[in-house]
């Protein structure tokens, strides 16, 4: 569920807000925790819930999302370390964190510190997701998405090889395996003594072959291979993704100028939810 708004893309949150997810009570004070730099998150919460604090321990992140959220008065966004805030115990109904988890070095002691934040019966939200996957459009070509499958993870793990393994890191890929990945299956609940569920929401949408690129860049690895190598050097990598892409679902290359051929996009977001009990 992503949209292109002046070149770049707002993942759309809005399916959260209001889901099940966050249980039936009337949340009035979220915390998100590694807000990153766009505020996407924030933007949705903000929209239901009284109070959203908006945290990141990288002071860029905090700068762009304080101007990407100008305006919204019920968030606030503050530099601070995950695992040893100043806010007062059990003063959040809810802590989200979105693909942050397995990039806090000493997840122990985050998770200390989220069950004194949280109050008796607040939940914590953790949502991890691949970057997307693509798929025919009509959703009805076994073959050609198993191929278009193997395309584009080849493609990524090669063409971002060395932008991917400075980001996705051995610690980040052990505490994924440890505290994120849906299918561990050790170490659930997050936090002992809470109640856990797991949800997993897949979001469609059609796009362009032509759109590939935009999206690509919303992953911070794609971006970092831009501010590397350039915006040029990047198209010319995907460019070559896109022909191959074309030619699995057997059209010409030139087609694209006459006529907008679509491809599937999906995310499958994983969302944990821990509750502390009362
Ligand atoms: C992969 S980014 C995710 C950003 C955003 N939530 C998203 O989904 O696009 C992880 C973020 O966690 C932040 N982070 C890592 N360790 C942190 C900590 N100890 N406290 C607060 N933020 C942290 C990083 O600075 C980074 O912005």
């Amino acid at each position: 569920m992503s949209s292109i708004s002046s070149g770049r893309i707002e993942q759309d949150f809005s399916f959260l807000v209001g889901s099940s997810v966050f249980g039936d009570l009337h949340l009035s004070r979220v915390l998100e925790v590694g807000c990153g730099g766009r505020g996407d998150l924030a933007r949705h919460l903000a929209t239901v819930y009284d109070a959203v604090v908006a945290i990141d321990s990288d002071l860029d992140c905090v700068r762009m999302t304080e101007s990407a959220l100008t305006g919204l008065e019920n968030v606030q966004v503050l530099q601070t370390d995950a695992r040893a805030t100043e806010f007062e115990s059990s003063s959040f109904d809810a802590i989200v964190a979105c693909r942050t988890l397995h990039f806090v070095c000493g997840v122990q002691s985050f998770l200390q510190e989220v069950d004194r934040l949280l109050k008796p019966g607040g939940r914590l939200i953790v949502l991890n997701y691949p970057l997307f996957e693509v798929k025919t459009a009509g959703g009805n070509g076994a073959t050609m998405d198993r191929q278009l499958e193997g395309v584009v993870s080849a493609f990524c793990g090669e063409a971002f090889k060395e932008e991917l393994s400075a980001y996705w890191s051995d610690q980040v890929a052990e505490n994924f395996c440890r505290f994120s990945d849906p299918d561990r299956r050790t170490g659930r609940p997050l936090l002992p003594g809470y109640s856990s569920e797991v949800f997993s929401v897949t979001i469609k949408k059609v796009r362009n072959v032509l759109d590939l690129p935009a999206l690509l860049l919303d992953s911070a690895v794609c971006r970092q291979f831009v501010n590397k190598h350039g915006e040029e050097e990047f198209k010319v990598r995907v460019w070559d993704l896109q022909r191959k892409i074309l030619l699995i679902l057997k059209r010409e290359v030139e087609d694209v100028y006459f006529e907008e051929i679509d491809v599937m996009i999906c995310t499958d977001f994983y969302i944990e939810t821990s509750i502390k009990p009362h």
